[in-house]
């Protein structure tokens, strides 16, 4: 079988086998080059753990200080001429790796929102973790609806502007072409449903399962991912209704704190950078903002991808010597990672350059193709090294 991307709006329902495997084994390769502080995280969870930051999380971890995982994350395999999720491959090729480098690695595939996957989680980390017990809880779930576990309500996320209707330019991934968007504002139940879908509400769940079950280590850490961004994104990000769910998600690191200060644990939104994920090509005018993002920041050399990011996130969580955390922590208590991009000549650049940006100079003035290859990759196509044209076996679909 021969797999292409096959592109619907700001997703691609293929994903390939080999370009998936080939990606994780890059990401692998980047954290194994470096090797973090003795004192790191040894036994991690990762809700999320399939893709984006999640699963460059779980690469940090394992690669870069020896950690066994359990990566939680709700993905699909192959079926006949359907191929399977990258989530799926990725999760595949993470595991095989891991085995090789004599790495405990489990993965639990179902959907993390429910009681039943909780309880699921909670007994593979008493049998099979050393100790029996996790040192870092990473929750970098983004999904679009979920089930609420006692009420059995049915919750979606919408992004959307709050209290007024924005318009702004966006581009469009496949084509590059540039579009005009309107979006009007949220109702209250929108509102209410991102909040659920998207806020704080189940990471705290999962913290007082994971506390009750006993399998919280002494000083163990855990961490949730949050996005700020500049004022151009303002008022269809964290102005709308994903920044209601983020202002949810500091919420509940203060309850979570709390929860885990009495075995000297600690809890914290670390703030990341804009990147191309599954999660944020939905965004509209987010692409066109990570395109003129990614040129600057590639031209300044201070681009990272989202495991560049993980790495240098569990360095600061896990600094050498004592105290270096402590500067990048920002008033709210969030860690934020998104430091290189808010850099205030990088975002004077790109308020310089959005209001100059047409159809004819965005290849000239922002990173388009950039961001259509980083898309692609996340499927597993445009993968340096990888034979498109070259039957995928059975058994790999
Ligand atoms: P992603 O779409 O790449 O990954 C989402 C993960 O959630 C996948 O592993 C998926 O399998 C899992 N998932 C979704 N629904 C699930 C369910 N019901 N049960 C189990 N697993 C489920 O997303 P991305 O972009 O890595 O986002 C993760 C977090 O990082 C989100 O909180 C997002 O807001 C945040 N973030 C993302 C940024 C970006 O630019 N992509 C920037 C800053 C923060």
């Amino acid at each position: 079988m021969i797999i292409a991307p096959k592109v619907r709006g700001f997703i691609c329902t293929t994903a390939h086998p080999v370009g998936c495997a080939e990606n994780v084994a890059q990401m692998v390769g980047y954290a194994k080059s470096c090797p973090g502080a003795a004192e790191g995280p040894r036994r991690a969870l990762v809700i999320g753990a399939s893709g984006g930051y999640g699963l460059s999380s779980r690469i940090a971890a394992a690669f870069c200080y020896g950690a066994s995982t359990i990566g939680v994350s709700l993905e699909r395999p192959g079926a006949g001429q359907k191929t399977g999720t990258a989530g799926f491959y990725n999760n595949r090729a993470f595991e095989k790796l891991a085995a090789e480098a004599g790495l405990i690695a489990h993965s639990v595939n179902g959907d993390a929102f429910s009681e039943s996957v909780k309880a699921e989680t909670v007994a593979l980390i008493k049998n099979k973790l050393p100790g029996g017990k996790v040192d870092l809880v990473v929750y970098s779930i983004a999904a679009p609806r979920r089930t609420h576990p006692v009420t059995g309500e049915v919750f979606s996320s919408v992004i959307k502007p709050v209290g007024a209707p924005f318009t702004g330019s966006t581009i469009q991934v496949l084509s590059g072409e540039m579009s005009e968007v309107t979006i009007e504002p949220a109702t209250e139940g929108e509102i209410a449903g991102t909040v659920a879908v998207m806020g704080g509400e189940d990471w705290l769940l999962w913290m007082e399962a994971l506390g009750e079950a006993g399998v919280l280590a002494h000083g163990v850490t855990s961490v949730a991912y949050s996005y700020i961004g500049p004022e151009l994104t303002h008022a269809i990000y964290r102005g709308g209704t994903m920044g209601r769910a983020k202002d949810d998600l500091d919420q509940k690191a203060a309850q979570i704190a709390s929860i885990v200060a009495p075995i000297g644990g600690r809890a914290f939104v670390s703030v990341n950078k804009a990147l191309v994920t599954q999660a944020s090509s939905a965004i509209p005018v987010v692409p066109l903002y990570i395109s003129l993002l990614y040129r600057i920041m590639k031209r300044n050399g201070t681009h990272e991808g989202c495991t560049e990011q993980m790495v240098r996130m569990l360095q600061r969580i896990y600094p050498e010597r004592e105290g270096e955390l402590t500067p990048a922590i920002d008033q709210a208590g969030r860690l934020r990672m998104d430091d290189w991009e808010m850099n205030p000549k990088v975002q004077r650049e790109i308020s310089e350059l959005w209001g100059k940006i047409s159809p004819e100079t965005l290849p000239e003035l922002a990173d388009a193709e950039g961001y259509r290859k980083d898309f692609f990759r996340l499927f597993g196509f445009e993968v340096p090294g990888v034979d498109y044209g070259a039957d995928v076996p059975e058994p790999l679909i």
